[in-house]
């Protein structure tokens, strides 16, 4: 597949074009990678192939799944993350590249250009506290990676797709965009934010192909949600086995956790062009949490 030879276009990164594990060292991985992309083209159809999608915390839970959904539509995915070795993995896997970043250093994206066709915010991170006890340098480290950090993404993706008239942004915002629960301050300040992004960005991009829209999922089977499980069982005085049913799906109409692969094939179809008039929306997938 042509765009797997491409050299890497995200500018200003501070890495090189071959990043360590991915496909130069870690080639039976890519080879398999290349072979599934190159059976879906054929198989399915592939609506993505010969596209560039860049997914932020792309090394773990939603962002991998993220990245193979992608893949196995035929996009060349660069796999972001502060955890390196994760994303070169998660790259080998799908046949694309790493990008070892740490997005809380928001003064290296702030000349960043990125020639990407499909850009993911997906990195975020959860604090729970009280606002009363709410460390302010946690505030501030949840805004920054999960409402900064996409702004100057955004920005530093929308002058390519501008150029050609074409570009997929998808926010991963939660059901938390859309509704509050107590002792998470900084993470509903943060996905409210982001959904207001979303929708700033799908105004201006309207006239130029580019859509911009949020994901809402309600608790999704990650370690995201798994390192949760103590600190919400602490703050709410409940056993840790009693966390799931009791907070997690309290309100959830369907009593399970969402699993990854659901919501990636949820962003898939957005990146795709059956999408294309579907922007500045927010798409719920959280069990009838927010109904
Ligand atoms: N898991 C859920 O239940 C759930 C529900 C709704 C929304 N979400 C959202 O989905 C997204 C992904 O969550 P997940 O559950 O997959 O979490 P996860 O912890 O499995 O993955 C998050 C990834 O982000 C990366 N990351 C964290 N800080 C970073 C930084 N400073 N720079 C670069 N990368 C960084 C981590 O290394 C990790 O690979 C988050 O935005 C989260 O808010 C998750």
């Amino acid at each position: 597949m042509a765009e797997a030879t491409q050299e890497p276009q995200v500018e200003q990164i501070p890495v090189g074009p071959s990043p360590a594990g991915t496909e130069a060292q870690t080639g039976a991985p890519a080879l398999a990678g290349e072979v599934e992309r190159a059976l879906a083209d054929v198989v399915g159809g592939a609506s993505l192939a010969g596209k560039r999608a860049l997914v932020t915390g792309g090394a773990s839970g939603l962002g991998a799944a993220c990245a193979r959904a992608l893949a196995a539509q035929g996009a060349y995915v660069i796999v972001a993350d502060r955890d390196g070795a994760g994303a070169a993995a998660v790259a080998a896997d799908v046949g694309g590249e790493a990008w070892e970043v740490d997005l809380l250093d928001t003064s290296a994206l702030e000349s960043l250009k990125l020639q990407v066709d499909i850009l993911i915010n997906n990195a975020g991170i959860q604090t729970i506290s009280s606002i009363v006890d709410f460390e302010p340098a946690a505030f501030r480290r949840i805004i920054t990676l999960m409402l900064e950090a996409p702004f100057l993404l955004i920005r530093a993706a929308l002058p390519h797709m501008y150029e050609q008239n074409y570009g997929r942004i998808i926010n991963m915002s939660s059901v938390h965009g859309l509704r509050a629960s107590s002792f998470k301050s900084a993470y509903v300040a943060a996905k409210h934010g982001l959904e207001g992004l979303s929708k700033v960005t799908a105004r201006e991009g309207g006239a130029h192909g580019v859509t911009s829209n949020c994901v809402n999922p309600g608790y999704v089977r990650t370690p995201l949600v798994e390192g949760q499980i103590a600190d919400q069982a602490r703050i709410h005085g409940i056993p840790a086995e009693e966390v799931l049913t009791e907070v997690m799906l309290a309100k959830n109409a369907i009593k399970r956790l969402v699993e990854p692969e659901e919501i990636a094939n949820l962003v898939a179809w957005l990146a795709s062009d059956q999408a294309a008039m579907v922007t500045g929306s927010s798409y719920g997938m959280d069990g009838g949490w927010s109904a």
